[in-house]
């Protein structure tokens, strides 16, 4: 018998076919089983009634335990109720593994357990979703790039030096004498590629020793950082209301079924894919939460419950640019009508989930970064290659970074991005 996938089982409706996977759920009444089979592509019912089996194996079947392995042949028969629009007449049943006490019960479970037991939770329908539409995003990103002439460069993840600040750099002894640090960012790397490749972008892990024990910050997370040889900060907030609109798009076009697992409102994924995001100032974003009496002190960066305000206040993805030079990153360049200013922009999500990018226009030149090197404290030795960028032919150029948990979860409704990444590292876990 050919085996087949679940999610193909609706091109074989009256054929004979094997499914090789799990058991998920087993009821029984009577004189039939219902067995729950999922096999990573999907879940079917299959229905074994006595007498098709001899009744020992019968018996034997009704008693395997959840995630018990095993391989089902059967019959392929159309059913309009049932998600995947078909179920299976059973005609054999070949257990591989009978599995007694399986830790996650159908029932539920408090978050501390289900991430002890993450190599099993990933079993879960929802965790299923969650990691089919995070695939999906990473397809549509890279499709997005590449059908617009970008080229993929990866990044190295031993680095020299700090890209975004040193109180978040992880050390890691690097041979005999040597340290090294785990990279927070590619971008120095991509502006080296831009003005080799002109468009480029990375997409990899990066690291951040953030002692934050938010829903919203991991240690190791995934970012995707284009760069543009003579792009400015406006290209950058142009890409970036693309590239979300297409990644909407994409999951709305192509993920239905597990947008509906996960109870996701799909009309609010609908009207970000419909584009149109405000681009604000940093001061006009300011005097909004100075307005609302917020307790917002112009000047500061903006914690959690101002990104919540200013989320509400538009119901949109916004851009806010032109901020506060000393809050941003020492490779800013700065607005040339305001020199205070820093050419940055981040992109805030709507619903609570946060600033979803982060980037601009990059300084050009050498003698300005030289400056911000020393100001900044950072070592110049480390950064002699990223100044030979600004001696040998500097142009303008920009870029940002999206982080790929953040957009899964907005995208995926889920409250935490712990449940966004196959296996989370934060502040207290890095197990399993
Ligand atoms: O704003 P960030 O720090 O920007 C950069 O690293 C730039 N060098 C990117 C660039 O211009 N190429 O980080 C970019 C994004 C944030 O907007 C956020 O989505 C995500 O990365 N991010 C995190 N995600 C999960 N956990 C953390 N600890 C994160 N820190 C940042
Ligand atoms: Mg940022």
């Amino acid at each position: 018998m050919t085996h087949v996938d679940v999610a193909r089982l609706k091109d074989h409706v009256g054929k004979p076919v094997t499914v090789r996977g799990w058991l998920y759920n087993c009821r029984s009444k009577g004189k039939i089983h219902f067995l729950q089979v999922r096999d990573g592509s999907g879940m079917v019912q299959a229905v074994l009634v006595k007498g098709v089996l001899a009744d020992a194996d019968f018996e034997r079947v009704g008693k395997l335990g959840q995630e018990s392995s095993l391989e089902v042949d059967g019959t392929v028969r159309e059913d309009v109720r049932s998600p995947s629009g078909v179920e299976l007449d059973v005609t054999g049943v070949r257990p591989i593994q009978d599995v007694k006490d399986y830790p996650i019960a159908l029932q539920e479970h408090g978050p501390d357990f289900l991430l002890q037991n993450r190599h099993l939770w990933l079993r879960s329908r929802k965790q299923h979703a969650v990691m089919r539409i995070r695939s999906r995003i990473e397809t549509a990103i890279r499709g997005f790039f590449d059908d617009r002439g970008f080229t993929l460069v990866d990044a190295p993840i031993f680095t020299p030096s700090a890209c975004e600040g040193t109180t978040t750099l992880f050390e890691v002894k690097y041979f005999d004498d040597d340290k090294a640090y785990l990279t927070q960012s590619g971008q120095l790397y991509m502006e080296a590629a831009a003005m080799a490749l002109g468009k480029v972008y990375c997409f990899g892990p990066v690291f951040r020793a953030e002692k934050s024990k938010t829903r919203k910050h991991l240690t190791e997370f995934w970012m995707l950082e284009p760069e543009i040889a003579y792009g400015t900060l406006e290209d950058v907030m142009d890409i970036s209301e693309a590239l979300i609109v297409h990644i909407f798009s994409e999951v709305l076009r192509a993920c239905r079924q597990d947008l509906a697992t996960l109870e996701r409102d799909v009309t609010k994924l609908e009207d970000v894919a419909r584009g149109g995001f405000p681009r604000v100032t940093y001061a006009e974003a300011a005097k909004i939460l100075v307005d609302m009496n917020s307790g917002f002190v112009p000047g500061n960066d903006f914690g959690a419950p101002d990104e919540q305000a200013l989320a509400t206040h538009f119901g949109r993805p916004v851009f806010i640019h032109r901020w506060p030079a000393e809050i941003k990153a020492f490779y800013m360049k700065r607005d040339p009508n305001d020199p205070s200013l820093a050419l940055g922009v981040d992109m805030i999500a709507p619903e609570g989930y946060g600033e979803i990018i982060g980037g601009g226009q990059r300084a050009e030149d050498l003698d300005f970064l030289l400056e911000q090197i020393k100001l900044h404290q950072l070592p110049q030795e480390a950064f002699e290659w990223y100044l030979d960028l600004r001696r040998y032919g500097t142009v303008p150029h920009a870029g940002f970074g999206l982080g790929l948990e953040r957009t899964v979860a907005w995208v995926t409704g889920r409250e935490h991005i712990r449940e966004c990444i196959p296996f989370p590292r934060m502040l207290y876990r890095i197990y399993p």
